[in-house]
């Protein structure tokens, strides 16, 4: 295969212009990766959009071109006509997993030589993935929480799961870095997740208290705090069920990090319905396996290319600072997790918070209307008025409040009119302004 490209590879480069040096040629277990030195003058854009005519002359597809940071060469990533899996347990085992010492050490998969690429959750400080069905999500959700479990106590860190799907996490019942059972209700979703955004603010007053800033000074004042992290698989089945979700995660997005409670969060569509704006703009660093689509590809990463990936874990990660890698997940099978829990199991899941979390759930009113049933909570004729006052944005709201004022002014002018003339239009003005700047106070 390499003697191939190596010949092949300079030769059809040739055939279309490109002209350039190759460099060195590495054998991966999802792709051969040839690099190469275009010569002065060429142009990357030039390779970038020629890339499939120079796939079907070297006769295979899903090639991708990469620039190859802080180096004058580009990047060939050619599929191998095999793709080996990489199995999760002996990374374990290597040199970089065990030399981590991140507050939250993840194998994000190995790059694309092979060798393990390990990332600090708490400094991404969240990880958004995304992928269409069977691209590999949940196999990579799995090997996070493996991950993690293989480098801290159940003291230092605890798991709350959210499953919409049931099945994925089941096998983390009854273990020690559970927080609570492993949440497949919907509605207790909700609830769990606002018992968090409490936790974090009861948290930050602990920090206050202790004239720190964040769970890593606390830490060093010798106080004992474990970190948090939320997974939630299939993100956009949970936003379907109950659209308030948002509200407690895009709080958690933007204020958990400093109290350690980090989120893991996958979602098969990443379009706007599902991660609005606010969300996304509080977890820069995301994961995106195979998408159906460039404009999906563009959503997750800001560019395309996750259309082109080939599946069953192939994934580019986007980091905070805006670089870009391809990542080969591992593969974690039912039998890994069996292992590593074995140690950590016991008889039923702690429940250290459960009583505030069901005092939660009982207050919700998901909860109440929907214990049984997956049918969304009906709400009152009120509150559907609020719901929709609160969609229509200030500009609108104004105009109906002044509109609204001007007829009572008029009903009222006309009634007073005949017993003074005091009411000026400037007075009238002044009314208005006050009465549109109450009602409209709560959106700015
Ligand atoms: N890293 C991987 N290496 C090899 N095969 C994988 C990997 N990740 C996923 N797969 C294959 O793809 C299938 C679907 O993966 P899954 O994680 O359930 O997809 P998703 O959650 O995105 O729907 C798995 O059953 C497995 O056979
Ligand atoms: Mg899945």
């Amino acid at each position: 295969m390499i003697e191939n490209l190596t010949d092949k590879l300079p030769e059809i480069l040739a055939h279309f212009g490109i002209q350039g040096s190759l460099g060195e040629v590495f054998e991966g277990p999802l792709i051969t990766d040839v690099q190469f030195k275009l010569s002065e003058g060429s142009k990357f854009s030039y390779v970038e959009k020629l890339i499939k005519d120079i796939a079907r002359e070297l006769g295979v597809s899903g090639i991708r071109v990469s620039q190859i940071a802080n180096s004058t060469y580009i990047s060939f990533e050619i599929p191998q006509p095999k793709a080996q899996t990489v199995p999760f347990g002996p990374i374990t085992q290597t040199e970089e997993f065990i030399s981590s010492s991140y507050a939250l050490p993840i194998c994000v998969g190995v790059n694309m030589h092979g060798k393990p690429v390990m990332k600090d959750l708490s400094k991404m400080p969240h990880l958004l993935v995304a992928g269409t069905t069977g691209s590999g999500k949940s196999v990579g959700l799995n090997s996070f929480i493996l991950s993690l479990i293989n480098k801290k106590t159940p003291e230092e860190l605890q798991f709350v799961l959210i499953d919409p799907k049931r099945i994925e996490f089941s096998m983390y019942n009854n273990q020690k870095y559970m927080l609570q059972p492993v949440i497949t209700d919907m509605s207790e979703a909700n609830a769990c997740l606002r018992w968090l955004c409490t936790e974090m603010n009861e948290r930050y007053t602990k920090f206050e208290k202790n004239m720190v800033r964040n769970i890593g000074e606390y830490h060093a004042k010798g106080k004992p705090m474990s970190y948090i992290v939320c997974v939630i698989d299939e993100f956009a089945d949970l936003m379907m069920f109950d659209k308030t979700v948002e509200k407690q995660v895009q709080m958690l997005a933007q204020k958990s990090r400093a109290a350690g409670i980090h989120l893991l969060i996958a979602t098969q569509r990443p379009s706007v319905d599902v991660i609005t704006g606010t969300v996304k703009a509080n977890l820069p660093t995301r994961l995106s396996y195979k998408v159906s689509s460039p404009a999906d590809s563009m959503t997750i990463l800001n560019t395309a290319g996750a259309e082109d990936l080939l599946g069953r874990g192939d994934s580019l990660l986007l980091e905070e600072n805006g670089t870009l890698t391809r990542i080969l997940g591992t593969y974690v099978s039912d039998e890994d997790i069996m292992n590593t829990l074995e140690a950590f199991r016991c008889k039923t899941t702690p429940k250290s918070y459960d009583k505030e979390v069901t005092a939660y759930s009982e207050q919700s009113p998901a909860k109440e209307t929907s214990a049984a049933s997956k049918e969304k909570p009906k709400k009152g004729f009120w509150s559907r008025i609020g719901d929709f006052w609160d969609r229509l944005g200030v500009r609108v709201q104004k105009r109906i409040i002044n509109f609204l004022i001007t007829c009572g002014m008029a009903v009222f002018g006309y009634k007073t009119a005949k017993k003074s003339s005091t009411s000026t239009s400037s007075t009238k003005k002044l009314v208005r302004k006050s009465v549109v700047k109450a009602l409209t106070k709560k959106k700015r």
